[in-house]
Parts: structure tokens; sequence; C-alpha cells
């Protein structure tokens, strides 16, 4: 399944309308679409095989939770550690705070949290709990004027501030920087600090390797790589995320209850209580197939070249402004025209069936250290053409003109 261009054809939603224009998705970082085979697993789930999972001896209730913990081994394969790592969660948000709210209890007045100021609030307030909780401090890594992260002084402030918690994301989903979190994890890990990565962005797009990468903790949401959305995953190293204490309290996650004491499972059940999103772990399963079955190699180099054309697109129109990495990017681009709101652009280009996302882009911090109110973004996958963006390119010039007057 090499033919990387074809591959829009297995995703049925792209070939819907907006009004009387055909669809253009450009908003994978808010959800990526999904392909047929996702649909079809989830919909054979309830027409077939539902049933709840780890409680019953029945032939359905046992080939359910079968299915279902396969497909964590077929994550934990993705992501290259071991399958009692992985922690179903609703998505990356529950899972950030998870390790946040459990590693409050490990910090004192003393600690310091570093993050980076391209954090999404998921990855910011979490940790602003925490300190407010713990007597902790908060530092940012801070980014240039163009919005890229500086990395000489992130690892030195690292080295220098020993913090407790260094918190950083993959791939920005504002601006599509990739960050060097081989480099920030390996200089954390020189001072002891937990590492907790936001993967969110970079699942789909980065396929990442996390034995090589060291982190302690990194987290993702099945939506934004092919799965469904109320499902996220929490992958820790065993010992530091069993060491987590209890999130959420429930049936399932415990060993034994009685009325005056009950004691819990190790991980990753005694962070799953209550039933799960089965048909959700099921579905993320089809996604993780039709993944794996595409060379991640192909995949980078069609959505680069995707994000190359985009990109130079957008330079030759006179008053746009890009924000971010160009260099090193998942196929994401934050930009405005001149001083005009992202949100009047945005709307037009929706009247010429155009779906991105304008706004903060859940990073209020970051838009304010780049000194504005919002960008227009588009956010690429593999299963947009050229075509598309020469569409976008076209709605955007039109909507310039009538902008313009
Ligand atoms: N975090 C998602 C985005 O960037 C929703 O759009």
């Amino acid at each position: 399944m090499n033919n990387i261009a074809e591959l829009r054809h297995d995703f049925p939603l792209l070939t819907r309308a907006v009004g009387d224009q055909p669809l253009i998705y450009l908003d994978s970082g808010a959800t990526s679409q999904k392909p047929q085979c996702v649909i079809d697993e989830i919909n054979d789930f309830y027409s077939k095989n539902n049933s709840n999972v780890h409680r019953g001896l029945h032939s359905l209730s046992e080939s359910a939770t079968s299915k279902y913990e396969q497909v964590r081994d077929k994550l934990a394969k993705y992501l290259a550690v071991s399958s009692q790592e992985i922690v179903w969660t609703s998505g990356a948000t529950e899972s950030l705070n998870i390790i946040a709210s459990g590693i409050t209890q490990s910090l004192s007045s003393n600690d310091i949290i570093l993050i980076s100021a391209l954090e999404h609030h998921a990855n910011i307030v979490p940790w602003q709990q925490a300190a407010q909780l713990s007597g902790a401090s908060i530092h940012i890594m801070p980014i240039d004027k163009y919005g890229v992260l500086d990395l000489p002084n992130a690892l030195d402030m690292i080295t220098r501030l020993k913090p407790a918690v260094v918190a950083c994301t993959h791939a920005s989903n504002t601006l599509g920087n990739i960050t060097d979190i081989k480099r920030i994890i390996g200089t954390a890990n020189q001072v002891n600090a937990t590492t907790v990565i936001d993967g969110t962005q970079a699942l789909m797009h980065l396929r990442p390797n996390l034995s090589e990468l060291k982190c302690d903790f990194y987290v993702g949401s099945a939506h934004k790589a092919l799965g469904p959305t109320g499902l996220g995953f929490l992958f820790g190293k065993y010992d530091k995320l069993n060491a987590l204490p209890v999130f959420k309290t429930g049936g399932e996650m415990i060993d034994t209850v009685s009325f005056s004491k009950t004691t819990y499972r190790n991980a990753p059940a005694k962070f799953e209580p209550g039933t799960p999103n089965i048909s959700g772990v099921l579905g993320f399963g089809a996604a993780l197939d039709y993944l794996n079955a595409i060379d991640i190699a192909r995949l980078k180099e069609y959505e680069q070249t995707l994000f190359k054309y985009c990109l130079s697109q957008l330079q030759e129109i006179p008053g746009i402004i890009i924000y971010g990495d160009m260099q090193y990017n998942i196929g994401t681009i934050s930009f405005n025209y001149r001083e005009e709101h992202h949100y009047d652009i945005a709307t037009l280009l929706n009247s010429y069936g155009v779906a991105l996302r304008s706004g903060h882009h859940c990073t209020q911090p970051l838009i304010s250290e780049l000194g504005i109110q919002g960008t227009l973004r588009v956010s690429l996958a593999f299963y947009n053409s050229h075509a598309d963006i020469d569409t976008f390119i076209t709605a955007l010039k039109n909507s310039i003109e009538l902008i313009e007057g």
C-alpha cells in the first residue's frame, strides 16, 4: 500500500460537499478523518460483537476482551514499548491530568516544573494545578520571534535548573514545529527529571519510537491518528507508571474491596476503572493496522512534499505572514494576512468549502508570545492532495480580494 496519493479514496468523508463546494479538509490537527476500515470496525462491534470486556465468561465477552487487549499490544508495538506500559484514557488531556496530578504528591516548594512555550493548554493547566498544590514553580523554555524553540537555551535551562519535571510537546499543534525531544529527554535524564511528552500531534505523522526516545511518559489521542474520538493513551515506563497514585476509582481497577478497605491492581488496570471505550479501542486497532501498512518513510516524504508546496504557494501571496519552524514541521502552517482578523478569512474560506482552524488553537500563551491574537491554521495529512492546496490557495486569494474590496 505505497501509493500514498491513492489513499485518500479510503476516506469516505473526503468526497462530501460543503454547500455547493467540494470539501477541502485542512484541519487534521483538530481531528484526522477516518478510513472506511475504522468506521467498519466500530459498526461491526455494535452490530455483531457488542459485549463488555474483562467481565464475562461467555464467548462474546471473551472475544471482545481478547480483541480489546490485542489493540493494546498493537499500540505498544507501534510505540516500541511493552503492553503493560499502555493505559487507555479518554484522550491526551486526561492522560496529562493523570500524570500531573500523580506527580503533584511528590513535588515540594523547592521543585521546578519546566514546560515549553509551545504547549497546548492541556500540557500547561495541569502543571499549574500541580504547582499551586505543591508550591513548585513553573519555568518556560522559550521560543524565538518566529516561534521556534530555542533549543540551546532549553537545554541550558534543564542543566542549570535541574527541574523535577520537563514537559514538552513532540510537535506543536499550532505551528507544526517538531521539537528535538531526543535531546531534551537526554539532557533531562542526566539531571533525573521526569520527562512528559505530549505526542498528540506527532503520533500519526512521525510514528515515535519510545524505546529510542527514552522518555518517562508519552501521551496521545486516537482521533488525531485516524481513530475515534473519546479515546487516548498514556504510556509510562512501568515503574514510574505503577508508582503514580490512582486517578479515578471504581470497578475493575481494584484488587479487593471491603467496606473498610480497598486495594488496587497494578498498572495499567489501576488507571482504567469502569467500562472502557471498547468500540473506540477496536476502531483504533483498525487505524493502527491501516497506519502500519503504510511505509512511514513514504508517508513522511509525501506529507513533506505537500507541506513545502503549500508553504511556497502561501509565501507567494503578498501580505501573508507565516509563523513557526519551516524546517522541522509535521505539515502544519499557521499564518495571518496583514492585520486582518483570522476569523473573517476563515469564514470566507468556509464559503469555498475550505475547512481549517482559526483562533488561538488552545495555545493562548504561545499566541501571546508571538504578539498576535490568533492565526489561520492549515494542518495537512497524507490524505490531502496537491489539488486540495490549489483549491485552498485560489479560495484564499479570492477571500483576500473580497476583504480588500
Ligand atoms: N488540539 C486540537 C487542535 O489543535 C483540538 O486543533
